[in-house]
């Protein structure tokens, strides 16, 4: 019955080059200090870090410095396995243990004997299975289901978590015990958006590795695009960047890329950042319109620093009218618009074009001035169809 995991050897070469894994930034340059203090140990190493920060990566890396390294590397993928199925999955059963254990089964962890088991989201685990790991790490016993005799098994765990741990102790859900005996080395592993000066080194690796497989060379990202990254949350983190360099290689097109980007804001730009006075009543509608007005401004700016400030650029990215980003801006009184490059040429663009469009009724724009929509960082003007 195959379930989620592997069982293999695995060569240093496999793995994306070291320079590419730990980048150059302080973060990871933390977490590579203890994760070569620890490799050629068997001390237990718990890697944590939101998904696709490159927990699998680093594990495999231990197991390939270690001493180990001729040994088996066994992947258990917990959230994979059903709960009812983990026990014997992992510590493997006697014949006649169930109606359909027919023959007797290794289980993992003695396939993993002077090797490395890697126990990924190791908070997926039950209670039970918790108690049977503890006892295994503090003197390698251990029974299979069904099984009268112990035995013993010399491996060397490494876990990897998504989620707090600590949290789930607190709730009741994670053994404090075990908890202490997988987290004798705690390895922490930043989020891609805290790393983003590696950008653009992972970015050459991928796309490299990515032309290699497709046999298929795209152009180099441009600044704009670089720039729209480096600016992004990455909530998937390196495997989201990865998936998105993968999909540029085989569509070819850096629109593609920057739909992707401009379509899912930071969190920090879905704030509310609209002044509320609390003294006086206020009106929802008011409220709502500025609030989305206001996040429209950040984002139109975001789109703008991007584009090295060409509107051009920027409003074909944000699949509006020339015009009518010349407009919002315009409108707008934000500082930041004012202090920046964009607003030296945005007075002289403007007049060209209301010289060029004739009076503003041609344009269907009769009867709305700025003023009439007043809001805090962004007046804007939706023009009519006429
Ligand atoms: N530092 C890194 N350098 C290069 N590629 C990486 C790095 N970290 C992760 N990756 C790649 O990103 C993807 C996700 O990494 P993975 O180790 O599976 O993350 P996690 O286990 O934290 O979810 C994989 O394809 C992996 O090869
Ligand atoms: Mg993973």
């Amino acid at each position: 019955m195959p379930l989620t995991h592997t069982t293999e050897s695995i060569d240093i070469h496999d793995l994306p080059p070291i320079e590419v894994i730990f980048g150059r930034s302080p973060s990871m340059a933390a977490a590579r200090e203890k994760l070569e203090r620890v490799a050629e140990t068997t001390v237990p190493v718990l890697l944590q870090g939101e998904s696709g920060t490159g927990k699998e990566i680093f594990a495999r890396l231990l197991h390939a410095k270690s001493n180990r390294s001729k040994g088996a590397w066994v992947k258990v993928a917990c959230p994979a396995i059903p709960h009812t199925l983990i026990e014997s999955e992992l510590f493997g059963y006697e014949k006649g243990a169930f109606s359909w254990a027919y023959a007797t089964k290794r289980g993992r962890v003695e396939q993993a004997h002077m090797g490395t088991l890697f126990l990924d989201e190791i908070g997926d685990l039950d209670l039970s299975v918790q108690a049977k790991l503890l006892q295994m790490l503090q003197d390698g016993s251990f029974m299979r289901v069904g099984g009268l005799e112990s035995r013993t098994v010399n491996t060397r765990l490494v876990s990897a978590a998504s989620k707090g741990l600590q949290q789930q102790v607190e709730n009741g859900s994670f053994r404090l015990d075990f908890l202490y005996r997988i987290n004798a080395v705690t390895i922490d592993l930043p989020p891609l958006r805290q790393r983003t000066e590696d950008l653009p080194m992972l970015i050459d690796y991928f796309l490299e590795l990515h032309s290699k497989t497709f046999r298929y060379n795209p152009k180099p990202l441009s600044r704009e695009v670089t720039r729209l990254m480096q600016r992004y949350g990455w909530p998937g983190n390196i495997r989201q960047l990865e998936n998105m360099l993968r999909g540029y290689v085989l569509i070819g097109s850096e629109e593609f890329l920057s739909a992707d980007l401009v379509a899912s804001f930071p969190a920090s730009l879905t704030r509310l950042n609209t002044e509320i006075d609390l003294s006086n009543p206020i009106s929802l509608k008011e409220v709502t319109k500025a609030s989305t007005q206001d996040l429209e401004r950040q984002i139109i700016l975001m789109v703008l620093e991007a584009n090295g400030w060409s509107r051009r650029k920027t409003a074909k990215w944000l699949n509006i009218s020339y015009r009518s980003l010349l407009y919002k801006l315009q409108s707008s009184k934000a500082a930041e618009f004012s202090e920046s490059p964009l607003m030296n040429g945005i007075q002289d663009s403007m007049a060209n074009l209301t010289q060029a469009m004739g009076p503003p009724k041609e344009v269907g724009l009769a009867g709305i001035s700025p003023e009439s929509v007043n809001l805090k960082g962004f007046s804007y003007i939706q023009p009519r169809t006429a």
